[in-house]
């Protein structure tokens, strides 16, 4: 805040104290206003609330003290300095604890009020700042991009700044769809380490063999294929976060070298003994409910208790439908811009649909929806027919029969390619329900996703 918008109140009965100080004050380039009691200084104060007050703890007709509570009353943001004659520290200790920022003794030199003043503008500085914080974060419908009002986003918004200046390590555990590399970018770029990179490894989608040594980087020779010296992703993280996505499809051989890693701060290439600092930061994802995949044997929970020190816990879109209508609303904005259509709305009757339906692809799959309804819709409105379940059946429901046109002359790959990509579509890119209704393991779509390069993000729904 500039000086000239700061406003000081100097509240003394002795005008040769007061006129010296509003004189000086105003040289320094606040704007100044006296009172010679304490009626006028609570009567100026509630007029104008100054920023702060410079109070004489002996008034005419009341107590500096009473000024004092009235204004942290009023005004808790004011900072109050007490000014107190000689021999009167017991009452100006007494001052200080009900809220006077200091005081100073008379007579007293300026250089040292000035630097008290610069102080107590400072802490009053921060303290508004912090709570303009709270109170935008508890009314906050978007978080660095993540958007979403219900109390359990809050709650994620809430979890994310108080925890992403910390070290700790945090696992995010949510269904597919639901927003988690979102919030592990928005612990990312909220920590101490935004400036450093921020490295991203999806456990499902590397082959098993080559994890160990993509991570922890390998020497020439270390195996056969290895030609030269490799860094690892974790030596590209020095300094920054990493993200192990879907971490319980991380090789269970693999997991006691990474809570060795954890623990000791320090890790070494594949074929080497040499031992490197380990800084990063460690965010883990799962889609699978941790307990679960420790029962399966995917996990080992050793280092699961490592890896979620603290949890934040992601529910599914169906579980916070308040989130539906600002999310549908987001998205059309950002179609309608991309594509150049005059869409402006949803209707009611759309809107039902919207609510009723269960998304088993959460966000991901409301973002193809929208996407979809903005190419399709006719009028300016989004229409329940330009919904991919116009007719009361969902995508992703297993009964559902469609009929695809496999164009002729097609090799087997490229139906494997198609049939892939249009049963994402369907589950509205939840890879899980995919891999199930396609009869495979994850990981086995993982590596087809990567073989055939097919953009998730680009899919849109089906109808
Ligand atoms: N709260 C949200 N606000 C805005 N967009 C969101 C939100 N949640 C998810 N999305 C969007 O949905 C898509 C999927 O989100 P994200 O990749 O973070 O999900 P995920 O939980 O990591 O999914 P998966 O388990 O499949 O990797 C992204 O395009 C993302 O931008
Ligand atoms: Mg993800």
């Amino acid at each position: 805040m500039d000086r000239k918008d700061v406003r000081i109140l100097v509240v003394d009965d002795e005008p040769i104290m007061s006129d010296a100080l509003k004189q000086n004050l105003s040289a320094e380039g606040y704007r100044v206003d006296t009172a010679a009691n304490g009626a006028e200084a609570i009567e100026l104060f509630d007029q104008a609330g100054h920023h702060l007050v410079l109070c004489d703890l002996m008034l005419p007709d009341m107590d500096g003290m009473g000024v004092l509570k009235h204004v942290k009353d009023t005004r808790p943001s004011t900072e109050v300095i007490m000014i107190t004659g000689y021999g009167s520290v017991t009452r100006a200790v007494e001052a200080t604890k009900a809220g006077a920022f200091y005081f100073v003794e008379k007579p007293f030199e300026f250089d040292q009020l000035h630097i008290l003043i610069e102080k107590a503008l400072e802490r009053r500085a921060l303290v508004t700042e912090t709570e303009n914080m709270r109170r935008q974060l508890s009314t906050r419908t978007e978080y660095f991009n993540i958007i979403g009002a219900s109390k359990a986003m809050q709650n994620i918004y809430e979890t994310i700044e108080s925890v992403a200046k910390s070290d700790a390590n945090i696992l995010i555990v949510g269904e597919s769809g639901t927003g988690k590399e979102l919030i592990a970018n928005a612990i990312h770029y909220n920590s101490h380490r935004a400036k450093k990179p921020f490295i991203k490894v999806n456990c499902a989608a590397l082959p098993k063999e080559l994890i160990e040594s993509e991570l922890f980087g390998h020497t020439k020779g270390a195996f056969t294929g290895a030609y030269a010296d490799k860094d690892g992703l974790v030596q590209h993280a020095a300094g920054g976060s990493l993200l192990l996505d879907e971490i319980t499809e991380m090789p269970i051989e693999l997991q006691p070298k990474l809570l060795r890693v954890l623990q000791d701060r320090s890790y070494r290439k594949l074929g080497s003994e040499k031992t490197y600092a380990a800084d990063f930061r460690l965010i883990t994802s799962t889609n699978r409910m941790p307990a679960d995949a420790i029962r399966e044997g995917r996990l080992r929970d050793d280092l699961f208790y490592r890896i979620s020190t603290i949890t934040i816990h992601v529910p599914p879109l169906r579980e916070r439908t308040e989130d539906i209508q600002l999310l549908a609303e987001h998205f059309l904005k950002t179609y309608a811009r991309k594509y150049q259509r005059p869409i402006t709305g949803i209707s009611q009757a759309a809107y039902a649909r919207l609510f009723a339906h269960s998304w088993p692809g959460n966000v991901r799959e409301l973002q193809n929806v929208i996407e979809r309804a903005v190419l399709l819709a006719k009028g300016n409105k989004i229409e329940p027919h330009d919904l991919p379940f116009d007719n009361g059946s969902l995508p992703g429901g297993g009964t559902q029969q469609v009929a695809w046109d496999v164009p002729p002359n097609m090799t087997l790959e490229e139906i494997e390619k198609f049939v892939i990509e249009r049963t994402l579509q369907r589950t509205g890119g939840n890879k899980q329900a995919a891999a199930n209704i396609l009869g495979i393991y994850r990981p086995r779509l993982y590596s087809k996703i990567r073989k055939y390069k097919i953009d998730l993000n680009s899919l849109g729904s089906s109808s």
